[in-house]
C-alpha cells in the first residue's frame, strides 16, 4: 500500500491547481450533460479534482469520491460535504482489488489525478476496459512523465532524476507500476479501444514562495536517493545547494507532467 498523508497533498495541492492544463479540462467539459453531471472520481485523496473543477461546472453537479485510506476519506468528508450539499458520496475502495466494482455505467464520466502513475500495466488495462466498456468520457490530470529541471542546477540533478524515475516503478499496490510512462501508455490503450484523446502538458512550476512544499519534496527524494546508494553527505550537499538558492529567491523547478482526456469516438 502506498502512502499519501493529507499534509503532502495540501502542499502539493497548490501546484496541482496551477498547472491543470485548461484545454484538456475544457475538452472533457464539453463531453459531460449541462445540469447534474455524475462524476466518479478515483484516487481522490483529498478531493483535489473537487477544487480543480468545482467552479468550472454546474453547482448541481454530483460527485462519487473514491479511495482506500480511510483517513483521506474522512478529510475529503470534512472539506466538501457542507459545500457540496449532499451532491457528495464517498466511497472507501482497493482499487487494486476491485475497481470493476464501482458503478462507471452509472456515472456521466470518470476523473482522477496523480494517480496513474502508480499503477501498472495490468491494472490500467483493467480501468481503461471498465471505462470504455462503460463508453464513458475519461479526465486524467497531473500524471507524472519523468521530466524534472532545476534552475540553477546542481551536479547531482541527473542522477537525482535518475533514481527517482526508477524509484517510481516499483510496486505502489498494483504491480509494477509504469511511473513516468503511464499517461503515453493510457493514452495508447484509449485510442486503441476507438478513443479521441486531447492532451497537454501539466507541469508543476515551483518557485522560491514554494518553500514548504520544496523542504518536503526535496526531503523526501533524498530518501530515495539514499535507498539507492547515494551518499548522506552528497545528498545533504545537493539538498542544502537547492534550500540556499530558495531561500536566497534564486531558484525554479520544473516537474513534468502530462493532463488529458479520453473520449468514445462517436461522441466528438
Ligand atoms: C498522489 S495521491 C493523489 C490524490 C488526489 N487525486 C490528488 O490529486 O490530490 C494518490 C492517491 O491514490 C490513493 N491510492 C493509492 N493506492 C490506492 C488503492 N489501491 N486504492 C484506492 N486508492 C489508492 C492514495 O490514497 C492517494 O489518495
Amino acid at each position: 500500500m502506498s502512502g499519501f498523508s493529507s499534509k503532502w497533498l495540501a502542499l502539493r495541492e497548490p501546484l496541482d491547481l496551477a498547472a491543470r492544463n485548461r484545454e484538456v479540462e475544457t475538452a472533457f467539459q464539453r463531453h459531460l450533460p449541462s445540469s447534474s453531471p455524475r462524476l466518479l472520481d478515483l484516487a481522490s485523496g483529498a478531493g483535489s479534482t473537487v477544487a480543480a473543477l468545482k467552479g468550472r461546472l454546474p453547482a448541481d453537479t454530483m460527485w462519487t469520491l473514491t479511495d482506500h485510506d480511510p483517513a483521506l476519506i474522512a478529510v475529503a468528508r470534512d472539506r466538501w460535504q457542507r459545500q457540496l450539499q449532499g451532491a457528495l458520496s464517498l466511497r472507501q475502495i482497493d482499487l487494486a482489488a476491485n475497481v470493476e466494482d464501482l458503478p462507471f455505467a452509472e456515472v456521466d464520466a470518470v476523473t482522477t489525478s496523480a494517480f496513474l502513475d502508480l499503477v501498472s500495466e495490468a491494472f490500467l488495462e483493467r480501468l481503461v476496459g471498465c471505462v470504455i466498456r462503460a463508453q464513458k468520457p475519461f479526465l486524467a490530470s497531473l500524471t507524472y512523465d519523468g521530466r524534472i529541471t532545476f534552475a540553477p542546477q546542481a551536479s547531482l540533478d541527473n542522477t537525482m532524476r535518475d533514481v527517482l524515475n526508477s524509484d517510481q516503478r516499483l510496486d505502489k499496490g498494483f504491480g509494477p507500476a509504469l511511473g513516468p510512462f503511464a499517461a503515453e501508455r493510457a493514452i495508447a490503450l484509449f485510442k486503441a479501444g476507438g478513443y479521441e484523446v486531447v492532451n497537454g502538458t501539466s507541469d508543476w512550476n515551483v518557485g522560491p514562495s514554494d518553500e514548504g512544499f520544496l523542504e518536503e519534496f526535496l526531503s523526501g527524494w533524498s530518501g530515495v536517493g539514499l535507498k539507492n546508494g547515494i551518499s548522506q553527505d552528497d545528498l545533504d550537499g545537493w539538498r542544502l545547494q537547492h534550500l540556499t538558492q530558495m531561500r536566497s529567491g534564486d531558484i525554479r523547478v520544473t516537474i513534468g507532467h502530462i493532463d488529458f482526456a479520453a473520449f468514445p469516438k462517436s461522441k466528438v
